[in-house]
């Protein structure tokens, strides 16, 4: 058992967990062009983007995180009970607030141990880590930063793990990723590891684009932010006052896509990559899918 002497930096550790093959500017360049233009999701989360994320979750038109939040409240215990996790590795952790509900129920039963939280952006690891030291005096942190669509070995293989994908975020992968994703995750489980996941439902289409275009414009900042993310790391010349903020749902591919659509014909310098990229008039670059799920679709996946 850790001793509770530790400070509370002693207990965190944070390690880049890959290598990201990519390069920011070959996944701009190889998304800006494409036809249609597309960006990379992950780009959205720099320590701004990070930040209105968290606004997001708070929105009253966003019910994933508080329905989540009821969800994980109502199943911590028996799953804690239950299977008797020791540490809980969690994909894209965010904020980590909805955690609470898992390492409480943990801490209850009396095993809980580490915490693995996994994240592209440093900033949430670092708060979120501090955070949660403070609230648990007794648990490990151990962050790992890095792409998640990449390898990332997990820690802790002798003990049993529970390793969590929250907040839907599987939905913002295509369906290869996210194949590729569970392989990653299966490949690596032991006897007693187990899997949380959790999934946004097909619902009422008014409620569905609600939540990504919401009334305070938080979401269209979020969206917007991804050019300021390629014009400060690729020192390039975006305007995003010049593009709308277009977030709705695709019945056929059952998914919510989000666009940025230019309001004129206009052209762009991305200097690090020395490209000029060419826009018609509303003509849109997609930066995020977000599928919504019958139990059909996600078992499927689960199957696969
Ligand atoms: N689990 C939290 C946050 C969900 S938002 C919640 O339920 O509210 C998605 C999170 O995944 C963000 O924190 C983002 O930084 C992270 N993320 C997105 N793409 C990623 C990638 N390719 N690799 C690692 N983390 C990623
Ligand atoms: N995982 C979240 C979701 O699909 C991510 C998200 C919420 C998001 N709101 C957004 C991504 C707005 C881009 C823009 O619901």
């Amino acid at each position: 058992m850790t001793s509770p002497s530790l400070s509370t930096e002693q207990r965190i550790q944070i390690t880049e967990a890959n290598c990201p093959r990519n390069s920011m500017a070959e996944d701009v360049e190889k998304g800006l062009t494409n036809n249609p233009k597309v960006l990379y999701p992950k780009y959205l989360y720099d320590d701004r983007g990070s930040e209105l994320f968290t606004e997001i979750c708070a929105l009253p038109e966003y019910y994933q995180t508080r329905t989540e939040r009821r969800i994980l409240k109502a199943c911590s215990m028996s799953i804690a009970e239950n299977y008797r996790p020791t540490t809980l590795v969690e994909y894209g952790a965010g904020a980590a607030k909805k955690t609470h509900q898992l390492l409480d129920a943990m801490r209850e039963v009396g095993t809980l141990r580490n915490y693995v939280p996994i994240d592209v952006s440093s900033a949430f690891l670092q708060e979120s880590a501090m955070r949660l030291a403070e609230r648990y005096p007794r648990l490990t942190i151990h962050g790992l930063t890095g792409d998640f669509l990449e390898q990332i070995d997990l820690p802790y293989p002798d003990e049993p793990r529970l390793i969590a994908f929250l907040g839907s975020t599987i939905g913002n992968l295509t369906d290869d990723e996210a194949d590729i994703f569970l392989h990653q995750i299966t490949s690596q489980m032991n006897t007693g590891d187990l899997f949380l996941l959790g999934t946004d439902l097909v619902k009422d289409v008014a409620v569905l684009e609600a939540a990504y275009n919401d009334s305070q414009g938080v979401t269209e900042k979020f969206n917007k932010n991804i050019l300021g993310v390629i014009n400060r790391e690729l020192n390039a010349d975006f305007t995003p006052h010049t593009f709308h903020h277009h977030a709705f749902y695709n019945p056929v591919e059952r998914q919510i896509e989000i666009h940025l659509v230019s309001k004129e014909k206009q052209s762009f310098r991305i200097e690090a990559i020395d490209l000029t990229v060419e826009f018609e008039k509303g003509e849109s670059v997609r930066t995020e899918i977000s599928c919504k799920y019958t139990k059909r679709r996600i078992m499927k996946l689960l199957r696969q």
